[in-house]
Formats: C-alpha cells, structure tokens, sequence
C-alpha cells in the first residue's frame, strides 16, 4: 500500500462559522445538511450534531449523478434507519430536487401541527443551508429557486456573506457563509476530500494522490479501471503500478521511455473527478459511522 498522503487542512473560519450556526439557529425551523454522495462520511463535518442543538436536520445526498446508484440507496436506508430525512438528489441538472421540500414535510410535522394550533398558518417553512464547500450548496439555492442568485465558484474555502433566498411563497433559504471542514484527525477523510477535489490540489502530492487513488478503485470497482484504461489489474498491484500502466496506456512517456506520472495522475484524477470513470462511491454506511 502507498503511504496516506499527509493533507494540511484549512480550520480557518471554522470557529466564526460555528458562532454564525449558534446565532442563526433560532430563526430557522431546520437544517439542510449536503453531504457528497460519494463519500457520504468524509464530506460531513461530525460536529454537526452538537452544532445543531437538536434541530430538525435532512440529510441531502448531492452529487449522486457520480455516485454508485446501490451505495446510495444504502446510505437512504441507513439514514432511515436511524430516523434521520434523508434524499439523494443532483443539484447541477437540478434532478430530484423538488423531491426536498416534500421530504421536509414530514421531518417538520410536529412543528407545522404546531403551528396551526396557534393558528400560524401561511409562516413559510425557514431552512438553514449547510455544507463544507464544493459541496454543492450554491448548485442547491440555485436550483430550488431557479435562478442565478448565488455565484457558484470552484474554489475550495471560498466564504460567502450570509443570505436568505425566498424559493417561493412557503420556502425560505438561509444560505450559511464561511467553511464548515470536518476535523482532520483521520487521514483518510482528507484523502477522500482530496479524491473528489474538495481540498485543493496545490496542498497535496498529486502523484501519491492518484496512486491511493488506483489503489481504492483497483479493489472497489476494478471494472471500471479496465474499461476506461484497459489495463490488467490483479490484487498485487501497487498504486505505483497502476498509475505506470495507465500513463503507458496512454503514451504518457518521457525519455528513456519512463512515463510521466505527473501527467497520468492529473489525468486519472480528472477523469475520476468529471465521472468518466463511471459512477463511484468510496464509502459504504458502517455501524460506526456516527451521523
Ligand atoms: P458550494 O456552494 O457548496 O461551495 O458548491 P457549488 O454549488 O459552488 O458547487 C461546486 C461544484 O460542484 C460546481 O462545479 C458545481 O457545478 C458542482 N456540483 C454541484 N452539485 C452537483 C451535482 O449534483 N452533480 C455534479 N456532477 N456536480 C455538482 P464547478 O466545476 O465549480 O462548476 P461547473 O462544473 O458547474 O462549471
């Protein structure tokens, strides 16, 4: 095995955010939690339970247009298992969107009954958006009010002011600024963050990147790894194999006939990343992941 690429994580405004969560709490009436789809685990900061003081929270599994269809079915099950909402959606084509707003209802019938007791009635329902970035909560706003009103920008960290969205008459979104990372303690979830793109590439080594990344995909969907390269995988190979074998493939040489890992692992990472290797999940739902 290749050694776990050490990630410097970026805990900047986290405590800011948190002060920010704590303020806005009281004026929502729940909390929509994207995670990725692809690494449901990795890509939630585990605070958030503590954060969230006991308020209502749905769980929105983004991204699965890249995920692996039965994964995601699973992590819906385990979610509802533990009695937590939870939907799957893809908040670029905006596909299962309108799925959330009804998924809310019954995750806030006690509140809504309520309301009407006291004779609250036409209140719009408030959801606080939150998620570590890339994650998708701009694609999200967007795609629930269907306009361009929150800029989407590719940069991993990148801090928003805070703003609420009207979707429409009964739905109002609270769109949280600042980074919510999760703690950087096991190795492995920032390996993940990196895979997908969600930590920034200049922090890690590329090449030991990519060969972790071979490495996972050789053992979880081995498949996909020769369909797209044609290479021969067996369970000996090393990620250092992999990534020559797929630069080979791909007369990605340099002289003396050596390949450019450089270049193999940009592309590996890029082509697993736009979902050209097919629809991927890295993390199944275990008893011990805390949600
Ligand atoms: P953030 O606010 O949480 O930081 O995330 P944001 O919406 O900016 O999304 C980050 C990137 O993820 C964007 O890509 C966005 O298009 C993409 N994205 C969001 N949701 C989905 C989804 O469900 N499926 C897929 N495949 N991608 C999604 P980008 O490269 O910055 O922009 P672009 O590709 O749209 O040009």
């Amino acid at each position: 095995m290749t050694d776990i690429p050490s990630i410097q994580w970026f805990p900047g405004h986290m405590a800011k955010t948190r002060r920010m969560m704590k303020e806005c709490l009281p004026l929502v009436d729940a909390v929509i939690e994207i995670v990725d789809a692809r690494i449901p685990f990795s890509s939630r900061n585990p605070e958030m339970n503590q954060l969230l003081e006991g308020k209502q929270r749905i769980i929105l599994l983004n991204k699965c247009d890249m995920a692996d269809d039965k994964v995601t079915s699973m992590w819906l099950n385990f979610y509802q298992n533990q009695g937590i909402y939870a939907v799957a959606a893809d908040c670029k084509t905006g596909k299962n969107v309108k799925k959330i707003i009804p998924a809310v209802q019954p995750a806030l019938k006690e509140l809504l009954d309520r309301r009407k007791a006291k004779g609250l009635v036409g209140r719009p329902i408030r959801l606080m958006v939150v998620g570590i970035p890339n994650v998708g909560k701009s694609s999200f706003i967007n795609a629930m009010a269907k306009a361009k009103r929150t800029k989407v920008e590719d940069r991993p960290g990148v801090t928003r002011t805070k703003q609420w969205v009207a979707v429409d008459e009964k739905t109002e979104l609270l769109d949280m600024p600042g980074v919510l990372w999760p703690k950087f303690e096991d190795p492995l979830v920032g390996e993940r963050l990196a895979f997908t793109g969600a930590v920034k590439d200049d922090v890690v080594d590329i090449e030991l990147l990519a060969m972790r990344l071979l490495e996972y995909l050789s053992g979880l969907y081995p498949e996909n790894l020769t369909a797209r390269y044609k290479i021969n995988i067996n369970e000996n190979n090393g990620g250092l194999e992999l990534l020559e074998a797929v630069g080979r493939k791909r007369g990605m040489l340099i002289s003396g006939g050596e390949v450019d890992t450089e270049r193999a692992a940009i592309m590996v990472l890029d082509e697993y990343r736009s979902g050209k290797l097919g629809k991927i999940t890295l993390e199944l739902p275990e008893k011990q992941v805390q949600v």
